[in-house]
């Protein structure tokens, strides 16, 4: 295979960043990949919306439907669960490769995406989907696929980490420090989902279940966002040596049957001597205890368009080398059953 075809659906703060990319970088992918990688078309609602100087307006379409059946990668950044879950599926079933960044579609329909993929021989991708350019999908999958890992703990939004910070460093309002991170292109279209917390329950389900080897959607994630945190809040925290940061927790515990897995995101106090203290404005971090590892920390931009652009390129650059050379891993496995404790008893 000469050249891979790649479908971009969306084209919002990370889709407009990833064909920059794509277009400047192109030419060092070829050698890297085996074969040249070209976007064919990128799919848009408003094909009169404006847009980067840098977006060919030559490729906008509105036909997803076309642009998904021509494609060897399709690349999914339009966020939310339609069409995106329907476009998804269809490039899936066709047997081409999806790349994607919708931690939400992840989250809630994660196994009908899974199982897609595995029906068809199809790959699915999606490092851009949790902690932005921290590559921390790809620690858990490849790096540490033959460990075991008894638990996951992290700052997985942005938005909200950014807010607290600047509460707690500068003394901004809550409004004033949401609306900053809206600039910076941190937040989602709708940040209800970062301040709820439930940007970061959806990306600490999809940890889970790459931890855990089983299935953990958002329902099952015991979930508390940043909302009621006051100016009170986080002086009370300032003077019993800490700051609120909100943690994404994902831990193996044990129960009167056996093994199961307890998944839970809510602000919670951290000392300062503890590292995820020290994690300012939009990073994130992820800190990871395996039995034969030991702990591991992943560090680094969680949010932003280029930054998130990044965590995109990595899955193109691997599922293009692995298309030009004649396969599509990585393969779906069949899941182990690890039981998950209800919200409720988190
Ligand atoms: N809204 C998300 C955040 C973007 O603030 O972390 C990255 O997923």
């Amino acid at each position: 295979l000469d050249t891979v075809k790649i479908a971009v659906l969306g084209c919002g703060t990370v889709g407009s960043q990833v064909v920059r990319l794509l277009a400047e970088r192109g030419g060092d992918y070829a050698a890297r990949c085996g074969a040249h990688v070209e976007v064919s078309g990128i799919a848009v609602r408003d094909i009169d919306a404006p847009r980067p100087d840098w977006i060919d307006r030559d490729k906008l379409t509105v036909d997803a439907d076309a642009l998904i059946d021509d494609a060897d990668i399709v690349i999914e950044l339009i966020g939310g669960i339609e069409p995106a879950r329907t476009w998804v599926l269809r490039a899936l079933r066709a047997g081409a490769t999806v790349v994607t960044g919708n931690k939400a579609l992840l989250a809630s329909h994660g196994p009908e995406l899974h199982d897609a993929a595995r029906e068809s021989g199809a790959s699915l991708y999606f490092e851009a989907a949790v902690a932005g350019a921290v590559p921390v999908v790809y620690g858990l999958r490849e790096s540490l696929a033959g460990d075991r890992v008894e638990g996951v703990l992290g700052i997985v939004n942005g938005t909200t980490n950014y807010i607290l910070d600047q509460m707690a460093t500068h003394g901004w309002s809550y409004d004033e420090a949401l609306a900053r991170a809206q600039e910076l292109g941190y937040a989602e279209a709708d940040p209800t989902a970062d301040v709820d917390g439930l940007d970061a329950a959806a990306k600490c389900a999809i940890l889970a279940s790459l931890a855990f080897h089983t299935r953990v959607g958002i329902d099952d994630v015991a979930v508390e966002g940043v909302r009621s945190i006051t100016p009170a809040d986080i002086a009370a925290a300032k003077r019993a040596g800490g700051v609120i940061k909100l943690l994404a927790h994902a831990r193996r515990v044990r129960t009167d049957e056996g093994e199961a897995v307890s998944v839970h995101v809510a602000p919670t106090l951290v000392s300062t001597a503890n590292p995820l203290a020290s994690v300012s404005g939009a990073f994130n971090a992820v800190v990871i205890d395996a039995e034969a590892a030991g702990r591991l920390m992943f560090y680094g931009q969680g949010a932003g368009g280029v930054q998130t652009a990044s965590a995109v390129l990595s899955d193109v650059v691997a599922a293009a080398t692995h298309i030009a050379h004649g396969g599509s891993a990585p393969r779906e496995s069949a899941y182990e059953s690890l039981p998950i404790l209800p919200a409720s008893q988190v």
